[in-house]
């Protein structure tokens, strides 16, 4: 996701980044149905990528794919082959959303990297992903606190892939770009953390790896698995969306789903209740 701070890289250097920070930032505060996401989106100029750019690619994709093709789910693993991501270079996202767009209809857009949370929202709501353009540097191949394109896109996309997980994400972003109301925007958030970003999932009997943050992490993804002070818990809507959440750590606690169609169904019942309002009001007993 986008919704951090952002990494200087030629790609997204330029009047055209520049227009799309100012055009974000003015819409943070605009009703939902004035946002234009297309003025927040940047052109991929692909050829500003370097030989550097490319090696980071394909040195973090070969390394990531020796735990995944063991630990990660199958709904990732079929969403990557769809996508057609390749191991030698950055991907170009024409080419993915070419694949992508008969799948599910989702796109994946180019961003230069920050944007208000209601603008991101805006772009799940309409089968958007806000994708971050810039590669992170080989100094700091292993860890990095900002979103780049292999956190984005080897993270988060091959999932856009699926059709329950397509519709999973677009009606969290209808339900979270609808409500104004700080309790629901907070539990929320702790939606999109335990799922998007850590989710695990059970497949073959066994938990698999589908939370992008855990994806993209080679150390995340082994401790998440395979480490006895990991509390491993099953979804649970409310429960999920009551669980705080630390940043800059390993995550002590993770939630497991049995499938997606658990976690589409969860939320399209929290969207009812939600879209069902008055934006910015609660209705009484709905905490
Ligand atoms: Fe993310």
């Amino acid at each position: 996701m986008a919704m951090g701070g952002s990494l200087w890289h030629r790609v997204v250097d330029g009047e055209e980044a520049k227009r799309a920070i100012e055009a974000g930032n003015a819409a943070e505060h605009l009703p939902p149905d004035r946002i234009d996401i297309e003025q927040m989106v940047i052109t991929q100029r692909y050829d500003l990528y370097s030989d550097e750019d490319h090696e980071v690619w394909s040195i973090l994709f070969k390394k990531r794919m020796a735990q995944l093709e063991r630990d990660a789910s199958n709904v990732f693993l079929n969403g990557l082959r769809v996508i057609n991501l390749r191991e030698d270079r950055v991907p170009d996202l024409r080419e993915v959303n070419a694949n992508l767009r008969p799948m599910t209809g989702w796109q994946s857009r180019g961003v230069p990297g920050y944007l208000p949370a209601k603008c991101f929202f805006a772009f799940l709501a309409q089968r958007h992903f806000p994708t971050t353009l810039s590669v992170r540097p080989k100094t700091s191949m292993d860890y990095l606190p900002e979103p780049d394109i292999i956190h984005d896109v080897f993270g988060h996309v091959p999932l856009h892939a699926d059709p329950v997980f397509a519709d999973f994400l677009q009606t969290y972003g209808k339900a979270a770009l609808h409500t104004n109301d700080p309790y629901h925007t907070e539990r929320l958030a702790r939606l999109f953390w335990f799922t998007v970003e850590f989710g695990l999932i059970r497949e073959d009997g066994r938990l698999k790896l589908y939370g992008s943050g855990l994806i993209s992490s080679e150390g995340e993804g082994h401790h998440s698995l395979q480490s006895p002070d990991v509390d491993r818990r099953p979804f649970e809507m409310e429960r999920v969306c009551n669980t705080t959440f630390e940043i800059d750590h390993y995550q002590p606690i993770l939630y497991v789903l049995e499938d997606f169609q658990q976690l589409r169904d969860a939320m399209e019942t929290y969207a009812n209740r939600l879209l069902n309002e008055p934006a910015g009001k609660v209705a009484a007993g709905a905490r």
